[in-house]
């Protein structure tokens, strides 16, 4: 598929712009560009995934499966040379109109820059266009950052202690699920 630019989301009226941020954006950031994955990015989306996530990275054959299956819904922010600072991958199942946002990282170097909500907002608006009305995602009970994020984007922990489910990936990897009802959040005024 012929990979697309989207419209990046402003930082200076997002919902991340905070009294007191700086009013002009970090100019290495903004020259990222938000669009959808190519087939030549599978190399340095490998990169950056083992950068992001180590051992627990996708294997080369897995997300070269992922991006033909779902290239739709994979973003990358591409840096103009040759390297990609983030991306987010949602699987989406037409048949039930739900979907797992399978992966969302961010460079180390980038981080804090609000690229991980720009990542969330755009994959959501995608999903939300495509007539998908649930989205699910698992994270690791520890990562702070993570939750917040997602909390902040209206994601609830699916069914009892807070979504925990244990061993979820095998012995010792608990993880929380939280769940974001599209449909409703489309029907109801956000604010
Ligand atoms: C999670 C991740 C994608 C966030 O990306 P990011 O670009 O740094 O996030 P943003 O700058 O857009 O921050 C969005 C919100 O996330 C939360 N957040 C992000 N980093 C945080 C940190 N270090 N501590 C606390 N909260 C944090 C905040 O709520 C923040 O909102 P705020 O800026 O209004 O306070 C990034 O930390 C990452 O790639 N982590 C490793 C991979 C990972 O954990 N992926 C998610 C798997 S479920």
């Amino acid at each position: 598929m012929t990979a697309e630019p989207l419209k990046r989301f402003s930082r200076d009226d997002g919902p991340q712009a905070r009294p007191g941020a700086p009013a002009e954006p970090d100019p290495d950031t903004a020259r990222l560009v938000l669009r959808t994955v190519r087939e030549s990015d599978l190399p340095e989306l490998r990169r950056l995934d083992q950068e992001v996530f180590g051992e627990v990275a996708y294997p080369a054959f897995l997300l070269r499966q992922l991006f033909d299956m779902y290239a739709e819904h994979f973003l990358v922010l591409d840096d103009g040379t040759g390297r990609l600072r983030g991306y987010v991958l949602a699987g989406t199942s037409a048949l039930r109109a739900d979907s797992w946002i399978l992966g969302l990282g961010v460079a180390h170097d980038r981080r804090r820059h609000g690229l991980g909500r720009e990542l969330m907002v755009a994959i959501l608006d995608r999903l939300r266009r495509s007539g998908i009305e649930e989205v699910r995602l698992t994270v690791e009970p520890g990562n702070r950052a993570a939750l917040l994020l997602y909390r902040s984007l209206g994601f609830r922990p699916e069914g009892p202690d807070g979504g925990l489910r244990r061993d979820y990936f095998g012995p010792g990897m608990d993880r929380r699920i939280l769940r974001l009802d599209l449909a409703a959040r489309a029907a109801a005024p956000q604010g």
